[in-house]
C-alpha cells in the first residue's frame, strides 16, 4: 500500500483497499499512506502541473482512462481522496509530529492541503468533537483516533513490518538513534499537550505578573502579546462611528489580565459586566481601577453558573459580548453562543471570542475555523474573519515562551472572528 501510495498508482491502491486498511503505518516513521502520498509530491508545484492538470482525464463509458499518465498533483489528489473515502485517518501523527496535512502545508502543496483540511472538517463535524482549545492531533489524537477506530471496527492504525524504512537498513529490533530521539520528542509533545481541566485550573495557584498569567503547571493562561488582538477586537466589536451616549453595554467573560476590559473601558460603556471565576483573578480585578468605574458589574463565579440567572432576569442585553476563558472545551464555547449569545445580544450587537482553537498546528487551526463558523451559522450568527499578523518568530527570539510549559500559539496569522445575527 505504501509503495502504491508513493507512486500514486490509483488502480493498485484501489485494488489493495479491498483487502487492506489505509491506516497502516511504517514502523519506524509512523507514516501512513496519506503521509507517503503527499511526501512524494515534494518539489511539485501548481505551475509544474498546471499546463496539463486534469487535461488527460478522459472518460469513456464512465471509466477513467489512463490514470497513470495524469500530472503528479492530480494523481496525488485523487490518491489521497481515495484513501480518505476508504477511512484513512486525516490527523494521524508520524514521528516528526506531523499529520499528512502538516506535510502538505510545509511543502506548499496547497491543493493537497485543502483536501486534508476538508477531510478534517468532515471528520470533526461527523464526530462532533472539538475537544479542546489547544489540542488536535496532539494529546487528543488518541481519543480522536479511538472514535475513528470505532467507526472502522478493527481496522484502525496498524503497524506493518514489511515497509521500506527511509533511514537505512537496520538489524531486527534495532532502532536508528535519531528515530529514538524523534520518538522521544513526539512522546514529550504528547505529554505536554495533555490539557488541564477547568476544575484543576480553577483550583490551581496562579503566577500573575504584568506580562503573563501562568497556572500551577506553567500553562500560559494569558500573555501580553495578545494585547494587539484584544485592541483590534474591541475596535471591531464597537466601531468608533457607533460611539454614542449613553455608551455601549458590554459583557466580557474571563478577566485574565484585564486587557480587553481596559479597551472596553476606553469606550465609556454605560454598562460593563465582567464574569470571572478564578479567586486570584477576582481579587486582582476587585483591586483594579476598573472595579470602581461607573456601570461596572463584577460577577464572581463560572459563567455557566451566572448566566442562567442573568437570562432569567431578562433586564439586560448587550451591544458587544466577548468570550475568552481558559481550560474549557470547545463544547463550552458552543454552548455559550448557542444558548447565551442568542439570549443576551442586542439584535444589532456583535459577538467575538478568542480564536485559539488548535493554534499550535496550522491544519488544526484551519479545520476549527471552518467548523466553528458552521456552528455559529447554525446559531443564526454570521461571522467575518479579520487577519491579525502575529510575529511568532520574534516572540521565539525574545524568549516570550520561556518558562511556559507549552506554546499555545505557533502561527503567523490570527483570524479574529466578529459575529452578528443574520439578516
Ligand atoms: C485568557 S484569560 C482572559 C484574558 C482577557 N481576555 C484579557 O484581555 O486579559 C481567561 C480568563 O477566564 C477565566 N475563566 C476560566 N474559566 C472560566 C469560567 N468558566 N467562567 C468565568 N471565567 C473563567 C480565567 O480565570 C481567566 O482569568
Amino acid at each position: 500500500m505504501a509503495l502504491s501510495a508513493k507512486d500514486h498508482n490509483l488502480p493498485t491502491v484501489r485494488s489493495l483497499l479491498k483487502s487492506q486498511t489505509p491506516n497502516v503505518q511504517e514502523p519506524s516513521t509512523l507514516r501512513t499512506p496519506l503521509h507517503i502520498a503527499i511526501l512524494a509530491c515534494e518539489g511539485q508545484s501548481a505551475e509544474l502541473n498546471g499546463a496539463t492538470n486534469g487535461a488527460s482525464v478522459s472518460h469513456a463509458n464512465g471509466a477513467v482512462v489512463d490514470e497513470l499518465s495524469l500530472p503528479v498533483l492530480t494523481k496525488a489528489e485523487k490518491t489521497i481522496t481515495l484513501l480518505l473515502q476508504n477511512g484513512a485517518i486525516w490527523n494521524s501523527l508520524d514521528v516528526n509530529n506531523e499529520t499528512p496535512g502538516c506535510i502538505a502545508y510545509r511543502l506548499g502543496l496547497t491543493s493537497l492541503y485543502e483536501v486534508m483540511v476538508d477531510a478534517g472538517v468532515r471528520a470533526e463535524l461527523l464526530f462532533g468533537r472539538l475537544d479542546g482549545y489547544m489540542t488536535l492531533g496532539d494529546g487528543d489524537s488518541e481519543d480522536e483516533n479511538d472514535d475513528e477506530d470505532e467507526e472502522m471496527g478493527e481496522s484502525g492504525v496498524e503497524i506493518v513490518e514489511e515497509l521500506v524504512v527511509d533511514e537505512g537498513k537496520l538489524e531486527d529490533g534495532e532502532e536508528a538513534p535519531q528515530l529514538v530521539a524523534e520518538r522521544t520528542a513526539l512522546e514529550k509533545a504528547e505529554e505536554e499537550a495533555i490539557p488541564v481541566t477547568s476544575e484543576e485550573y480553577l483550583n490551581s495557584k496562579l503566577e500573575i505578573d504584568d506580562e503573563r498569567i501562568l497556572d500551577e503547571d506553567k500553562n500560559g493562561v494569558m500573555m501580553s502579546w495578545e494585547t494587539e488582538i484584544m485592541s483590534r477586537t474591541v475596535n471591531l466589536l464597537l466601531p468608533s462611528t457607533e460611539s454614542s451616549t449613553p455608551g455601549p453595554k458590554v459583557l466580557n467573560i474571563g478577566y485574565g489580565m484585564g486587557i480587553v476590559d481596559s479597551f472596553f473601558q476606553s469606550r465609556n460603556p454605560s454598562s460593563h459586566h465582567i464574569i470571572e471565576a478564578h479567586p486570584q483573578v477576582i481579587e486582582k480585578l476587585e483591586n483594579s481601577p476598573i472595579a470602581s468605574k461607573q456601570g461596572v458589574v463584577i460577577h464572581k463565579g463560572r459563567w455557566q453558573d451566572i448566566l442562567p440567572g442573568l437570562v432569567e432576569d431578562g433586564t439586560i442585553t448587550f451591544d458587544a459580548i466577548y468570550f475568552d476563558t481558559f481550560a474549557e472545551d470547545y463544547d463550552q464555547l458552543k454552548l455559550f453562543f448557542m444558548e447565551y449569545v442568542i439570549a443576551l445580544l442586542e439584535p444589532t450587537g456583535k459577538f467575538g471570542f478568542f480564536n485559539g482553537l488548535g493554534a499550535d498546528r496550522q491544519i488544526a487551526y484551519d479545520v476549527y475555523k471552518k467548523v466553528v463558523e458552521m456552528d455559529l451559522l447554525e446559531a443564526g450568527l454570521d461571522t467575518e474573519w479579520h487577519e491579525v499578523k502575529v510575529d511568532s518568530k520574534k516572540m521565539e527570539g525574545e524568549g516570550e515562551w520561556k518558562g511556559v510549559r507549552r506554546k499555545y500559539w505557533d502561527l503567523e496569522r490570527y483570524w479574529l472572528p466578529i459575529s452578528n445575527f443574520m439578516g
